[in-house]
C-alpha cells in the first residue's frame, strides 16, 4: 500500500511564462520530501514551536504525509516541470476550529511550503495557493477555507491576505517560542464568489 493516499486532480496554470502545475503528491517525490523536511531552514517557517533546528528523519516524514493524506489533497508544485513545493487542501482537523462554525460546515485548511528556498518572496506562492483556493470553491463542495501561520511569517501572512482571506482571530501562543501569536485566517464561499 502506497505511504501518500493518491488522488487524481492536476491542476494547471503559469507564472512568469512558464507553467505551473500542481499534480498529485505520490511515494515517487518522498526523496524530495524527505529533503525539504530535513531543512532546519525551510522548518523554521514551516513548524511552529520553540525555536531551536529541526530535522525529521525520513520514518517521521512517511508518518507526516501519510497521516494528513488520509483526510487531504496533496499536491506536487512545478514550475516549469521543475518540482519546488508542495501543498494540500484538507478537511478541517481541528476540533476547535471545527466548533467554530455549523454543524455540517464543510471547513478545510490549505497548507504551503516551497522546499526550494530560491524560490520564496518571488510570488508563486500566492499564485499556487491561488489556484487551489479556486479549486477548493470551483471544484469541491468547501463551504469555508480556515488557514493558519504564526505572526514571525511574513511571506505565510502576506498570501493570505493578497487573496482575500480575513483575520478574524488572533491566539496568543504560550511563550517562550518563536510565535508570539498564531493567526486564524478565513475565505468563506460567499467571499470567494462575491471577489472572481
Ligand atoms: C510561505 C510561502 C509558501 C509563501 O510563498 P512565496 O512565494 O514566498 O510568497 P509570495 O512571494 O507570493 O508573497 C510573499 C509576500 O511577503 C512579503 N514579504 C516577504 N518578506 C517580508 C518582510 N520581511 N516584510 C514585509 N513583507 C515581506 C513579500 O513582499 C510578498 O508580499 P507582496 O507581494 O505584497 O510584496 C513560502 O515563502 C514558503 O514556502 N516559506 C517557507 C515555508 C512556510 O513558511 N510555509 C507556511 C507555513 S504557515
Amino acid at each position: 500500500m502506497s505511504v501518500i493516499k493518491p488522488h487524481g486532480y492536476t491542476l494547471s496554470g503559469s507564472f512568469g511564462g512558464q507553467s505551473l502545475m500542481l499534480r498529485p503528491l505520490s511515494d515517487e517525490h518522498l526523496p524530495l520530501l524527505y529533503k525539504w523536511e530535513s531543512d532546519p531552514e525551510l522548518l523554521y517557517w514551516s513548524e511552529g514551536g520553540e525555536d531551536k533546528p529541526l530535522s525529521y528523519p525520513p520514518e517521521a516524514v512517511r508518518k507526516k504525509y501519510s497521516a494528513v493524506s488520509k483526510t487531504a489533497l496533496n499536491f506536487i508544485v512545478e514550475l516549469g516541470g521543475r518540482p519546488i513545493g508542495n501543498c494540500w487542501l484538507q478537511k478541517m482537523n481541528l476540533p476547535e476550529v471545527k466548533s467554530m462554525y455549523p454543524v455540517g460546515t464543510d471547513v478545510r485548511r490549505i497548507d504551503m511550503e516551497i522546499g526550494e528556498k530560491e524560490y520564496w518572496g518571488k510570488g508563486i506562492g500566492t499564485a499556487f495557493v491561488r489556484m487551489l483556493v479556486r479549486f477548493a470553491f470551483e471544484e469541491q463542495p468547501t463551504d469555508v477555507l480556515h488557514c493558519f501561520c504564526e505572526d514571525y511569517n511574513i511571506r505565510s501572512r502576506r498570501v493570505w491576505e493578497k487573496l482575500g482571506f480575513k483575520l478574524i482571530l488572533t491566539e496568543a501562543l504560550p511563550q517562550p517560542q518563536k510565535g508570539r501569536f498564531q493567526y486564524h485566517w478565513r475565505l468563506t464561499r460567499e467571499e470567494y464568489m462575491n471577489k472572481f
